[in-house]
């Protein structure tokens, strides 16, 4: 998604896409019902949990905006997000339906290339290599063998590209530099290790899992190995440039689309759960590795579903795995429930003794945390003491504390008053004990008020100025010849004027599509499409956009006296010539305000700047 690869696809082809691709019309396809309400149409965000509509698409700017979550953009950044699709993807994809031809996708991948030789490039060469070699009957035919006898077909095995290490420790260093990459790109990948005897590979005599990110691209390895005494068990890649495992979950690439169709994830253990699942017909499955969730997981499967589905394994760890993760998925605001499995099993052994029909029937049975955390303090402890009641539910308190669905967050609460037998007002009382604010409004919600509570006085004018220019570009060149875009205070206004500034060129209109496209900040896109969804600009809007403008020129002087005094006071300057500087500098700000008084807010915010 970063720009070089939207440099390789031209300009116009983009603005042709988009162009033609409505935006209501794409919208709807993707399942999102829409009324028409005046001039726009409006409809329940598929970004957040809403109950009253609060999504809005504009026909005529063909923008969209959320104005419960603040997601916002147009036709490529809605497929992108909605879809789960890279820049080029949602080209792709677009392109696709309108009948355009893209560049050839050869040619991209080739300018790519030439632009970094990479670390993605030895990745694909080394799952290949290792494909490649337990393909070979007399390399990887134990290998075959052993996977074979767990039960994985060979369809599945090219799936999902597994490979094959040899017992050597220096066969893929040999093969990768004769293949021209050198040791630095072998180390940096996390290939080889360089020891002092000499550079070692770092998987022998394992079976390869290759592990994707969620765009298919290859950034590590699971390996495990094939008998006992060779540990452990499963040896990963170490973290790299490409792969760091807080933010790559295995299978997520394959198994998108089925998650975004069922609008819930089944999140598993282990590569062999993923696999046999996935050859049962079972796609909506990703494996955590053996890791705890993250901030980032939560944020990527969020992405795509809702929902997750814990299926971790039938005994302890498994059961202290799933609970390790269960607050960071609830912070993020994705729903969770549980699958328990029998004790001893996971879901590769589940699924290839039971099948994938009981398997579906035990997810659909999940049971919400609460209703899991209870189970397990119901198991292990005597819930009948009083003592031990009491420990319960402060940690279920904790749980709750965290649930960021204000309906769910009543279900459960009901819920657990009638397994425990505590009054439901008890539990609450605990829960505003805990810091728990009941009047306080969803998160997304208080996110969405904060970005206008929060400006300044001075930023609000600031804002004025953006709007009107996204609003009516053609005035961009009048103002970017007055005002610097960095004289803006508020950060996100500071880069839209910069977008803008540098958008404008003698020859070329800027086009706000196009710096949605090219935005690589989602925040800031969506910012900007807010600001072009707002009512039609006044047919005054340049007495209004040079009312702003004077306004922030008078505040920069302001910001310059200041300056000049703090700097005479740190510096024992000459006191007579700050004086004079200070004096004239509060003339040309007079003169500023005497000449052009404008009536436009923040008037009365000038007065007594002394
Ligand atoms: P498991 O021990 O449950 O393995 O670890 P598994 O997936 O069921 O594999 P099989 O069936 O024994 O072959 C679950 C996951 O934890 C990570 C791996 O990602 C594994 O798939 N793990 C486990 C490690 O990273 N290292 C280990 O030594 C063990
Ligand atoms: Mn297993």
């Amino acid at each position: 998604m970063n720009n070089t690869r939207k440099g390789l696809v031209p300009r116009e082809t983009i603005d042709e896409i988009r162009i033609r691709s409505d935006i209501v019309e794409i919208i709807s396809e993707c399942g999102i019902a829409l009324r028409p309400t005046g001039q726009s149409y409006k409809g329940l965000c598929p970004f957040h949990d809403e109950k009253t509509p609060s999504f809005t698409v504009s026909p005529q700017k063909q923008i969209f905006y959320c104005f419960g979550c603040q997601t916002g953009g147009n036709v490529i950044s809605f497929v992108q997000k909605h879809e789960g699709k890279s820049f080029i993807e949602t080209l792709e994809w677009l392109a696709d339906r309108l009948n355009i031809a893209l560049p050839n996708q050869d040619v991209r991948e080739s300018a790519n290339r030439k632009r970094f030789t990479t670390l993605e490039d030895l990745n694909r060469f080394a799952v290949e290599y290792y494909h490649r070699q337990l393909l070979t009957e007399n390399i990887g035919g134990t290998a075959r063998e052993y996977i074979k006898h767990r039960g994985v077909q060979s369809k599945t095995l090219r799936l999902f590209q597994l490979g094959y290490a040899k017992a050597e420790r220096r066969d893929f260093v040999k093969v990768a530099t004769d293949n021209g990459f050198t040791i630095q790109q072998l180390v940096d990948a996390g290939l080889i290790k360089d020891e002092e005897r000499g550079p070692q590979d770092r998987f022998w005599n394992r079976i390869l899992f290759p592990i994707q990110n969620e765009r298919g691209i290859p950034v590590g390895f699971g390996g495990r190995s094939l008998s006992e005494e060779h540990q452990p068990k499963y040896l990963n890649s170490p973290t790299t440039i490409l792969y760091d495992k807080s933010n790559v979950l295995y299978n997520l690439d394959k198994a998108r689309q089925s998650i975004y169709k069922k609008q819930h994830v089944l999140l598993v253990e282990g590569y062999m759960d993923v696999l046999m699942l996935s050859q049962s017909g079972i796609e909506n499955v990703v494996a955590s590795s053996g890791t705890s969730l993250s901030e980032n997981h939560a944020n990527l499967l969020k992405r795509f579903a809702p929902e997750v589905v814990i299926v971790y394994d039938g005994d302890a760890s498994g059961f202290q795995a799933a609970q390790r993760g269960l607050d960071r998925l609830l912070t993020e605001g994705l729903r969770v429930r549980i699958a328990l499995l029998p004790t001893g099993e996971d879901p590769d052994s589940f699924v290839k003794q039971h099948g994938a029909t009981a398997f579906a029937e035990l997810t659909d049975k999940a049971i919400n945390l609460i209703e899991f955390q209870i189970q397990v303090a119901i198991q292990q402890q005597d819930i009948h003491r009083v003592d031990v009641k009491a420990q319960v539910v402060k940690e279920l308190v904790q749980t709750l504390l965290s649930v960021n669905n204000r309906i769910e967050r009543s279900e459960y609460v009901k819920y657990a008053s009638k397994e425990l037998h505590v009054k439901e007002n008890v539990l609450w009382q605990e829960l505003r004990d805990a810091g728990f604010k009941e009047t306080s409004a969803p998160r997304q919600m208080r996110q969405a008020k904060n970005v206008h509570e929060k400006l300044t006085p001075r930023a609000q004018i600031e804002r004025q100025l953006i709007e009107a220019l996204i609003q009516s570009p053609a005035l961009i060149p009048h103002i970017k010849s007055q005002f610097d875009y960095q004289s803006f205070t508020e950060p996100s206004f500071v880069r839209i004027a910069q977008l803008l500034w540098e958008a404008y060129t003698d020859d070329e209109d800027v086009n706000i599509q196009t710096l949605i496209d090219e935005c690589s900040d989602e925040k800031l896109s969506a910012l900007i499409s807010s600001m072009l969804l707002q009512k039609a600009p006044p047919p005054n809007l340049q007495v209004r956009v040079d009312g702003c403008l004077k306004k922030l020129k008078h505040f920069l002087f302001q910001d310059v006296e200041q300056r000049v005094r703090s700097h005479a006071l740190a510096e024992g300057a000459d006191e007579m010539a700050t004086l004079e500087e200070l004096v004239n500098l509060s003339n040309q700000r007079r003169a500023l305000r005497d000449r052009d008084v404008v009536d436009s807010p923040g008037d009365s915010l000038n007065e007594g700047g002394s």
